[in-house]
């Protein structure tokens, strides 16, 4: 029996999970075949970013680099970024426009749909050399990946069982993409960020609202998000993705204060003499200064105050992964708005004042469950059982359904069920 058997998952309701699955480099290998080249859709790009025909770019799926390109037609495609005579990495470069794609090594050259185009010297020269007679481009062209776009955003999957992409998205998590981008958008820029954990324990802080009610005191001290506000979880059917929000300012100040101070926080609460990091126009006019969206197995939306991205999480080692960012705004921001995203761009990134904790506990676990493989977390804030929506952020029921959708796709049964 394979070694990764041996781990015991000892609640049926994935409350408990072995700290070996942090670590373990053939499960690694397994999630590359089981959850990224599984039946789920995985987010790509967004169409901002490809607006006019030949316009690419370079993108993931787990570790496989797959390029998306606007066709002719108007529709957006995805290959693995691979050329098909001997497997080198065919684009180069992170965007851009092409007319097609020609391979850096023996020059072979490929359509905006991956179709093989060229091939020098096919029939060689003076009768000697060249390919053979019966070789076909059409048999060699790259591999394609299926894509779908909805509400904007590009997505894709390897794996022909996968359902269409709105049922895989689900009702509530359609009414937060149809929310956001509701009206053009503009691509303001990017960020990445290596992060030394394993990729699961970023879905696992993603999904675990009130951590940052706790962890990011930047948050709640300057009022951006604290876990005494009004807030919910809402799951999809399958409850593997979620949408999360908070109300802004809706806590009692007197019960809040009273919460933070048995932790011994407000009470010694530092001032900012410039509070415009911090601001938030309420442009969607609902007091959702905090709403977010994370799309099993890979993606999170972020609308913090005026702050819009797209995260990608791009495992890279059973101990590394790299988060990526795009930053948006919508095509009629005026400038005061535009510049205020751009300022409040610095709560989340590499160096966000709010998230670059969460790079950090990735680090502090792995390096707490280092060579541990038997021993368990405990998760049961907002109650142990059924996995169902939460009118609360203080809960961590959505991290258990993160897990029963990892485990049903990996192949993994809990002991008790
Ligand atoms: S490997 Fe690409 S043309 Fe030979
Ligand atoms: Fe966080």
């Amino acid at each position: 029996m394979p070694e990764r058997e041996a781990y015991t998952w000892p609640r049926a309701d994935f409350s408990r999970v072995p700290y070996g699955v942090f670590s373990d480099s053939e499960l690694f290998d397994r999630e590359q075949e089981r959850v990224f080249r599984g039946p789920v859709w995985h987010y790509l790009a967004l169409e901002a970013e490809l607006p006019k025909a030949g316009d690419y770019r370079v993108t993931y799926v787990g570790t496989t680099q797959v390029v998306v390109v606007r066709g002719d037609d108007g529709a957006v495609s995805g290959f693995v970024n691979r050329c098909a005579h001997r497997g080198t990495q065919l684009v180069r470069d992170l965007g851009g426009n092409a007319r097609d794609f020609t391979c850096v090594y023996h020059h072979w050259c490929y359509d905006r749909r991956g179709r093989l185009i060229g091939v020098p010297f096919l029939r060689g020269l003076k009768g000697k050399g060249g390919m053979p007679r019966n070789f076909e481009p059409a048999a060699h062209g790259l591999q394609t990946i299926r894509v779908d776009t909805y509400a904007g955003s590009v997505f894709g999957t390897f794996a022909d069982a996968t359902e269409p992409l709105a049922d895989f998205l689900d009702a509530p998590m359609r009414d937060y993409l149809d929310r956001l981008f509701a009206k053009p958008i503009v691509v303001t820029g990017y960020s990445r960020q290596r992060i030394p954990g394993n990729w699961k324990l970023y879905f696992e802080n993603l999904h675990d609202v009130y951590h940052a009610g706790l962890l990011h005191q930047m948050s709640t001290t300057f009022g951006l998000y604290r876990a005494t506000e009004a807030g919910r979880v809402t799951l999809d059917k399958g409850q593997r993705h979620k949408v999360i929000f908070s109300i802004h300012g809706s806590d009692d100040r007197a019960e809040s204060k009273r919460e933070y101070n048995k932790i011994g926080w407000l009470e010694q609460t530092p001032r900012l003499n410039d509070m415009s990091v911090f601001s938030f126009t309420d442009e969607f006019g609902d007091r959702k200064a905090s709403n977010f969206m994370a799309l099993f197995p890979s993606s999170v939306y972020q609308q913090l105050a005026n702050s819009l991205a797209t995260r990608q999480i791009r495992p890279k080692s059973p101990t590394a992964f790299e988060l990526f960012w795009t930053y948006f705004g919508y095509a009629d921001d005026s400038p005061a708005l535009r510049q205020a995203r751009m300022k409040q761009a610095n709560i989340v990134g590499p160096a966000g004042f709010s998230s670059m904790e969460d790079g950090e506990v990735g680090r502090l676990v792995q390096l707490g469950i280092r060579g541990e493989r038997h021993a368990h977390s405990v998760i049961e804030m907002g109650g142990v059982g059924p996995i169902e929506s939460q009118d609360t952020t203080l809960t961590e029921v959505p991290v258990r359904g993160f897990w029963k959708n990892y485990c049903a796709l990996m192949g993994i049964v809990p002991a008790g069920a």
